[in-house]
């Protein structure tokens, strides 16, 4: 069965980075039968934090590094620090071997003060992706303050885009189903083998 793991890039516990991963992780989670992980770093940032080099990370630290490198699909979401994301978010991939991450696909969130910091996104996080060679889920997620409130996001504009980038992020995993060389081939079931609301939305296509 595929991994899917969450990493929250924030170390604040009432995270609103959170909300925007959780809102996508459940959606693609009830597409598809998957296992499920989580790397906060409100919780394991310290153990990261106290090691410079990797072999010196607490057996904590070593674990959420080595979850992320065997997960088949991460939803990556990081708040907003200096125009990039944060420092944390960087020193825990600094950790994560070079080497293994080919070919897993990642879902990229954020959320800042101001929307002028959207293209974050696009600009650095999507960069340290590619950097792995990771296959990044073309719709990204980025919300600021006010379309959050209570947990909830409030924007219709972003619960569709969180509806969309699921949908990809189904899609790319499904479509490794009998490549036998792509990296978490023939790992996904179809839950009650019924269609995704992706196929639904296919089928409506014209041609
Ligand atoms: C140290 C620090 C630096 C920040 N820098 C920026 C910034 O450059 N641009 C921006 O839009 N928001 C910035 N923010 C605001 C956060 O990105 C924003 O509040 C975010 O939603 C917090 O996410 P979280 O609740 O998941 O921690 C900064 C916040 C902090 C604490």
């Amino acid at each position: 069965m595929a991994l899917m793991v969450r990493v929250n890039g924030s170390p604040r516990r009432n995270s609103r980075t959170s909300v925007l991963i959780d809102a996508v992780g459940d959606a693609i989670a009830a597409e598809l039968t998957l296992q499920n992980a989580r790397i906060d770093f409100s919780s394991v940032g310290p153990e990261i934090l106290s090691a410079l080099v990797r072999d010196r990370l607490s057996p904590e630290g070593e674990r959420a590094v080595q979850l992320a490198e065997c997960a088949d699909l991460l939803i990556v979401g990081t708040p907003v620090y200096r125009a990039s994301y944060s420092g944390i978010l960087k020193h825990f991939f600094d950790m994560v071997d070079k080497d293994v991450m080919r070919g897993r696909i990642a879902v990229l969130v954020a959320t800042g003060g101001t929307p002028l910091h959207g293209l974050m996104l696009e600009h650095q996080l999507r960069p340290l992706m590619a950097f792995f060679s990771m296959h990044t889920v073309p719709t990204t997620l980025y919300a600021v303050e006010s379309d959050i409130s209570d947990g909830r996001i409030v924007s219709p504009a972003i619960v569709e885009r969180v509806n969309r980038a699921a949908r990809e992020a189904v899609a790319m995993l499904l479509g490794r189903q009998g490549d036998p060389d792509a990296y978490g081939g023939n790992s996904m079931r179809r839950r009650h083998n019924r269609p995704t609301s992706f196929d639904e939305e296919a089928r409506r296509l014209p041609g």
